[in-house]
Order: structure tokens, then sequence, then C-alpha cells
């Protein structure tokens, strides 16, 4: 690795944080909104208005994460493997399918579903499975971690490719987090579904 990653560069460390600090954030601030209204509190008792505050700042970090990525590549060394037309090549083609597979996550999901509406008790009527969610189970993060990788090689930089690794290691991780508690809570309006006919009749 020596050589190829220049690791006295403190931008490097800078976006390893920024990485592992978006997933945790968002991740540790819906399930505050799940279990004390946090948000919706600060939103005058809207919780639309709450997820919307929380989608902005979410869409904000990640642009301060995706700047202080490209800013620590920029203070790496490239490599002479990874520059040339065909890594080019590969990099247009990685971020564009990456950003077609966020873009097309958030047409289909909507504001509130991308931005963890369902943290907020702002369901989705039901589980969206047509593209992209019939190529992979989490678009958004997989997207996210092509267009990383794609940045890498357009730079021609190792060190691109080892953070898009921590990338792709903290959404895993996030992923194992979020994938049950949000099968938690569509499971609860399932049984509350069922049960209120009962109470009534
Ligand atoms: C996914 O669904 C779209 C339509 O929503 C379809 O055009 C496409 O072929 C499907 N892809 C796969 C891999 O099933």
């Amino acid at each position: 690795m020596a050589g190829l990653v220049d690791f006295t560069q403190p931008t490097l460390y800078l976006s390893a944080a920024t990485i592992l600090f978006n997933p945790t954030f968002w991740n540790f601030v819906a399930r505050t909104e799940y279990h004390n209204k946090t948000l919706t509190k600060l939103a005058g008792g809207n919780a639309l208005y709450g997820c919307y505050g929380l989608a902005v700042t979410i869409f904000l970090l990640g642009l301060i994460r995706d700047a202080v990525y490209e800013r620590a590549l920029r203070q790496q060394p490239s490599h002479p493997a990874m520059l040339g037309f065909v890594p080019q090549a590969l990099a247009v083609g990685l971020v564009a399918s990456g950003n077609v597979l966020v873009l097309s996550s958030m047409w289909a999901l909507g504001i509130t579903g991308t931005y963890l509406g369902d943290y907020f008790g702002i369901l989705m009527d039901e589980m969206v499975t047509g593209f992209p969610f019939n190529v992979t189970d989490a678009p958004m993060y997989w997207g996210s971690t092509l267009s990383f990788l794609g940045t890498a090689l357009w730079y021609g930089k190792p060190a691109g490719v080892l953070l898009t690794v921590l990338v792709y290691t903290a959404y895993r991780i996030a992923l194992t987090f979020e994938d049950p508690f949000t099968a938690e809570i569509y499971a609860k309006r399932e049984r509350e579904r069922r049960d209120a006919p009962k109470k009534k009749a």
C-alpha cells in the first residue's frame, strides 16, 4: 500500500471520517425520531416538514462528503495503471450508472421514501419493486458506491479505491441496522391493519 496511498495527508482521514459519519448520523437521528419524535417536534408537530428538514441535512452532508473526497484525492498520488483512456472510460460508465441508480431510486421512492420517512410514520403505500429495485435491493447505496469508485478511476488514484472500500463497508453495516428496523415498521402496520377490523366488530 505504501507508495500507492499517501497516509500522511490529513484530508485522507477527513474524507474517511465524513464517509463514516454520514450513515451513522442519519441512522442515529432517524431512530431518535422514531422513538422520541424529536424532529417532528422541532418542526412544530409536522412530521412531513421534519422529514424534509432531515432530507435537506442529509443532502448537504452528502455534498460536503463528496467535496472532501475529491479534495483528498487531489492530494494523493496517481498510479500509471489507473491513468489513460480505459480507466477514464470505465470511470464515466461507473459514475453514470451510479447516478442512474441513485436518481431512479429517488424518483421511485419520492423525497420521504428516500430520506427515511418511515421513521417519521410516513410509510410507503406499497413496496417499490420496479426499477431500480429489481436490479439491487439498495440502489441508493450501491449507486453511491459506484460513483465513488468511478471518481477514484477518473483521477487515477488508488487512495480513492481504498476510500470506496470504506464507503462500501459503511453502507453494508448501515443496511444491517436499517433493513430489519424498517421491516419491523412495515410489519407493525400490517399487524395493525389485520387487527383493526376485529376491534370494530
Ligand atoms: C426491471 O424493471 C424494469 C421495468 O420497471 C424492466 O424494464 C427491466 O428489464 C427489469 N430488469 C430486471 C433485471 O429485471
